[in-house]
C-alpha cells in the first residue's frame, strides 16, 4: 500500500515506529523536553497521525487502560533520554560505530552531537527505511555523522548486511536495541544478543528495552488489534543481568520509576503491582 506520496502506508511491526515519534513529536513540543525531535512530528504526520490529532483512545472509558497508554507514553520519553545519554557516554568513551538495532524512526543522526568520525548504522526492514528516507528527503534532513542504512530483517543474516555496510567488528561499537526485543521471540532475542556479542570488540557498550515481566498478560487483554501492545511476545528473563553476565556483558538495570524521578518527571501513579527489575539496562562488554 502507497500513499499519495508513494509512500508506503505503516503497517505491521514497524508502523510501531511511527506512534513512538508521535510520543517524541509531543514530548519536543513540552515546555522543557527531556529531549527534542524535530523530525519527529513529520514522520507522525506521514504516517497519518500528527501529534496534533487527537489521540486515538483518548476516549476510554476504563481508567485502567487511560493507565497502561499513559504508562507506554511515559516508558517512550524516559527510555529516549535514558539511552541519548548512554549514547552520549559512549561516543565521550571514544567509540565512533553505532548501530541501530531496529531504528525505526530513531532520529538521532539528526538530532545529536556526534564527534568526527562517527558512523551511525540503522538497521531494519526495508519498508520503514523506505518511508523515513522519503519523509528526510521531504524535510531535507541533514545528518551530523555518517549515516548507512541496513534494510534486513533481524531473523536473517544481518550480521553479513552489517559487514557489507561497512561495520568494522574489530572496534568498539555501542548497540542500541529500544523498543525492539518485545517485539521478538525469545529464541530470536537470544540468537540476536549472541551475534551482537560476537560483534563487540572490547570497550563495546549496549543500550536495551526490555519488556517487564508480565507485561504482555497485563496489557493483551484490551490491546487493538494492530495495537503495540497487541504484538509484544516476549518479557525480560527473571534475572536480565545474570543473562546478559552469560552473554559476556556487565550490564546494570535501571526501573522506568527510579529514572523518570532523576530526569525530574516522578511517575504520579504508584506502583499497581511488583515492579520487578528495571527494563532499561546499560552494557558494557566483559573484559575477556
Ligand atoms: C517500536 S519500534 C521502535 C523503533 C526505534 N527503535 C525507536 O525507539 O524509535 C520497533 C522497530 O523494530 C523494527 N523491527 C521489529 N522486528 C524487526 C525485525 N525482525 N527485523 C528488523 N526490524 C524489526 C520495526 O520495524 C520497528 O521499526
Amino acid at each position: 500500500m502507497a500513499d499519495g506520496a508513494g509512500r508506503a502506508e505503516p503497517f505491521g511491526v514497524w508502523a510501531t515506529a511511527v506512534g513512538v515519534a508521535r510520543v517524541r513529536a509531543r514530548e519536543t513540543a513540552r515546555e522543557q523536553p527531556l529531549f527534542r525531535d524535530p523530525l519527529a512530528s513529520a514522520f507522525a504526520t506521514a504516517g497519518g497521525i500528527g501529534p496534533g490529532l487527537q489521540s486515538p483512545r483518548a476516549d476510554e472509558a476504563d481508567e485502567a487502560a487511560r493507565r497502561r497508554r499513559l504508562g507506554v507514553v511515559v516508558s517512550i520519553v524516559i527510555r529516549t533520554k535514558f539511552l541519548d545519554d548512554l549514547l552520549d557516554r559512549a561516543v565521550t568513551s571514544g567509540v565512533r560505530q553505532v548501530v541501530l538495532l531496529g531504528a525505526g524512526m530513531d532520529s538521532r543522526a539528526f538530532r545529536m552531537d556526534w564527534p568526527a568520525g562517527t558512523r551511525l548504522f540503522e538497521v531494519d526492514t526495508a519498508e520503514p527505511l523506505d518511508f523515513k528516507a522519503a519523509v528526510l528527503r521531504q524535510e531535507q534532513a541533514v545528518p551530523r555523522c555518517e549515516r548507512i542504512t541496513v534494510p534486513v530483517d533481524l531473523r536473517d543474516d544481518w550480521p553479513g548486511a552489517l559487514a557489507a555496510a561497512g561495520h568494522v567488528p574489530a572496534r568498539p561499537t555501542v548497540w542500541i536495541a529500544e523498543g525492539l526485543l518485545i517485539y521478538l521471540p525469545e529464541d530470536a532475542v537470544q540468537l540476536l544478543l549472541e551475534r551482537v556479542g560476537a560483534l563487540s570488540a572490547a570497550g563495546s557498550r549496549m543500550g536495551l528495552t526490555l519488556g517487564a515481566r508480565g507485561v504482555v498478560e497485563r496489557f493483551r487483554g484490551d490491546a487493538a488489534p494492530g495495537s503495540a501492545a497487541s504484538m509484544w511476545i516476549s518479557e525480560m528473563p527473571e534475572d536480565p543481568v545474570g543473562w546478559l553476565d552469560g552473554l559476556g556483558w556487565e550490564a546494570e538495570t535501571f526501573t522506568l520509576r527510579e529514572r523518570a524521578e532523576a530526569y525530574g518527571r516522578p511517575l504520579r501513579i504508584p506502583p499497581q503491582h511488583d515492579e520487578g527489575p528495571g527494563g532499561l539496562v546499560s552494557a558494557v562488554r566483559a573484559a575477556h
